[in-house]
């Protein structure tokens, strides 16, 4: 580790940053490769219902967390934007230690996405069949923002040789020591992770295969996750059954 980075990503942030894009994208797969059908299909509500509640936890962690987690750490003006990609394309380069004013409105229009597509999917599961266009239109939406975030990071690594998804991993980046967070905020952290793992195994525990249905722990509300699995589970294993009596009838 190079002596002269400083802690500046709290633990809250960068958990919260590594397990919204593993579930974003486990739940993103399962929704394109697997049928409805499936026994696969009620984890991709289960991995939405989970980025939910870290999306509102980040909300909160917006407003109480460290210094460049808070949202008035990032929150620029189209001017800040418009000098940013200028600059970022002209060349000149004011550094900014937090979230930089062009990321800035990507992460807020994934937070709010990520919002959109977990009210349209509990929506949907409450049987509003007509949300169905606008869950899968904001998907898309939150794909698609991804993917610049992405090639944005890859275009300040290569710009700036600096290795910010390390950073975002270890927490740590080059600046004056005066600048850094004193803490990485493990106590937080760990609420966190607890709060996030109890809701989690609530709706896994919750989760009933013969109606294909959760209930959010807490809250109450069912929710049907798909179609109705198990029953089609049944349906084949009777045609099965069926199969094989007619097959010993014939012996
Ligand atoms: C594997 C690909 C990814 C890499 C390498 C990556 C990297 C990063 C980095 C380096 C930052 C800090 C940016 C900055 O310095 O301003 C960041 C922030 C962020 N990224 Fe990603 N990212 C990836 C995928 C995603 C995906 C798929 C999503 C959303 C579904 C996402 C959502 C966010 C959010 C919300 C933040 C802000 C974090 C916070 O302040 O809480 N990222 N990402
Ligand atoms: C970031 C999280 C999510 C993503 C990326 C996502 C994406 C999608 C996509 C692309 C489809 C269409 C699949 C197809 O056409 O075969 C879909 C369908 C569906 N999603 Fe999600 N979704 C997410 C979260 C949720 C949540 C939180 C719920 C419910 C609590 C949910 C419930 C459903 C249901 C029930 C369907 C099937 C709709 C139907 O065909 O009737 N999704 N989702």
């Amino acid at each position: 580790m190079k002596s002269n980075t400083f802690l500046i990503w709290d633990l809250p942030t960068r958990l919260f940053h590594w397990l919204l894009t593993t579930g974003f994208i486990a739940a993103a797969l399962i929704a394109f490769l697997a049928e409805e059908e499936s026994r696969l299909f009620p984890y991709h509500a289960i991995l939405g219902l989970a980025l939910l509640l870290m999306v509102v936890l980040r909300l909160v962690w917006g407003l109480i967390g460290s210094r460049y987690a808070r949202f008035g750490s990032f929150l620029f003006g189209p001017r800040a934007v418009f000098i940013y990609l200028k600059e970022a394309f002209l060349g000149g380069s004011t550094r900014h230690n937090g979230h930089n004013p062009g990321s800035a409105y990507a992460i807020f229009g994934m937070l709010a996405l990520v919002l959109g597509i977990s009210i349209t999917g509990i929506m949907l599961s409450l049987g509003d069949k007509g949300i169905k266009e606008a869950h899968e239109v904001l998907s898309y939406a939150l794909m698609a923002v991804a993917v610049i975030h992405v090639l944005g990071v890859v275009f300040h690594t290569l710009r700036h040789r600096e290795n910010i998804t390390l950073s975002m991993v270890t927490g740590r980046k080059e600046c004056e020591p005066a600048e850094a967070i004193a803490s990485a905020r493990p106590v937080a952290a760990a609420i966190f992770v607890v709060l996030l793992a109890a809701w989690t195994f609530g709706l896994f525990s919750n989760y009933d295969a013969a109606t294909n249905t959760t209930r959010l722990p807490l809250i109450g509300t069912s929710l049907r996750l798909g179609e109705n699995g198990q029953h089609d589970l049944r349906t084949q294993d009777r045609n099965k059954t069926g199969n094989r009596a007619r097959k010993h009838d014939d012996d």
